[in-house]
């Protein structure tokens, strides 16, 4: 518990040289937030919709929704609730943490394994898988007291959204309803939370990653979340009660690389501490799914880019590579073992 930077950065001045990353692996010049992320309006014609999400989805892997349907009250409920969670004192924690992220409910910092990390990350973590909900929430934090309940209600409410979206890039793609069952049942929130840091310029809150999953949904208070585009970082504009969208390695593989998944990063601040509650939907890891290119985007001018590959075999080769430190933005994927 001592290690979660929540429990001894405040007040703290100067960066501890374990939190230091090495000058090529920092955040390099302050980049701004950049307002070419498309922003879609889910209450728009459904035709023009799915136009621009898939125009979103080729040219950038993310976009930002609004009027998706959870409430505002809902979304600032959730930021309060978990402003309370990272502030609560540390013996009502104790019972969740672990020094790395296990199956169930788990309170963590940094990266995935923080005794293996050379540099660690200005972050703390609670991860937790969410559906079925009656299933899962017994595991979830029981303080503050509304959390069960309070999340329960997010989770359905997330879980419409996201299906609806997920409806409206398959109708993008032409391909058959129902057909990201499989492959979008799993489904899990992290909340992240960044306290501020004396020294944004030299610590990093998540170093830069594809997700592994199918598709995120992410939800910000503050500026800190960035995308790698054409050669650059971009900043993603934390637009109140707006949803930021981003496709994971599936959705890339699915749509055999029709559609892009994005590489990002969370940066810090020196003011305030940030939240993100970040809902993602994939395969079931434990389960031998076997995930391929969709057969209606395979044709002679588009000939099959991966090969099918066991959804369980892949996470596990993704979490080995977490660990290989590269300078600079991620240079691989973890898409190239099955590339055809
Ligand atoms: C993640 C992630 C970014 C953020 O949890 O996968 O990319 O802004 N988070 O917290
Ligand atoms: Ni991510």
């Amino acid at each position: 518990m001592a290690k979660l930077v929540s429990s001894w950065s405040n007040g703290v001045n100067s960066v501890p040289k374990d939190y230091v990353l090495p000058p090529e692996r920092r955040a390099g010049d302050f980049v701004t937030v950049c307002n070419e992320i498309p922003l879609i309006d889910l209450e728009d014609d459904r035709s023009d919709i799915v136009r621009q999400i898939i125009k979103a989805c080729q040219e950038f892997g993310v976009f930002q929704v609004i009027n998706h349907g959870v409430s505002d009250k809902m979304m600032e409920g959730m930021m309060a609730l978990y402003d309370e969670f990272f502030n609560l004192p540390v013996e009502d924690k104790l019972g969740i943490y672990s020094e790395k992220p296990l199956k169930g409910c788990t309170l963590y910092t940094s990266g995935l394994e923080y005794a293996k990390e050379d540099v660690h990350y200005w972050k703390d973590t609670l991860k937790h898988p969410c559906y079925p909900i009656q299933e899962h929430s017994p595991s979830w934090p029981n303080k503050p007291a509304r959390y069960r309940k309070e999340v329960g209600r997010y989770v359905v409410e997330v879980r419409k959204m996201g299906f609806k979206i997920l409806d409206l890039i398959r109708e993008g793609l032409g391909l058959k309803e129902g057909c990201f069952n499989e492959v979008s049942h799993e489904h899990a929130m992290a909340i992240n939370h960044y306290p501020p840091c004396p020294d944004p310029s030299v610590a990093m809150g998540i170093a830069g990653h594809n997700d592994p999953n199918l598709i995120t949904f992410l939800q910000q208070d503050h500026y800190g979340l960035q995308i790698y585009k054409d050669g650059k970082w971009m900043g993603v504009d934390p637009i109140p009660n707006a949803f930021v969208v981003n496709l994971g390695y599936q959705f890339h593989a699915i749509s055999n690389g029709k559609l892009k998944c994005v590489e990002h990063r969370g940066l810090l601040n020196s003011s305030v501490s940030r939240t993100s509650i970040v809902t993602f939907f994939g395969p079931n890891p434990e389960l031998p799914i076997v995930v391929e290119p969709a057969k209606e985007l395979v044709t002679s001018s588009n000939p099959q880019m991966f090969k099918a590959y066991r959804y369980n075999e892949f996470i596990a080769n993704y979490l080995a590579r977490a660990y290989i430190r590269r300078p600079g933005p991620f240079s691989g994927s973890a898409l190239d073992p099955y590339r055809l």
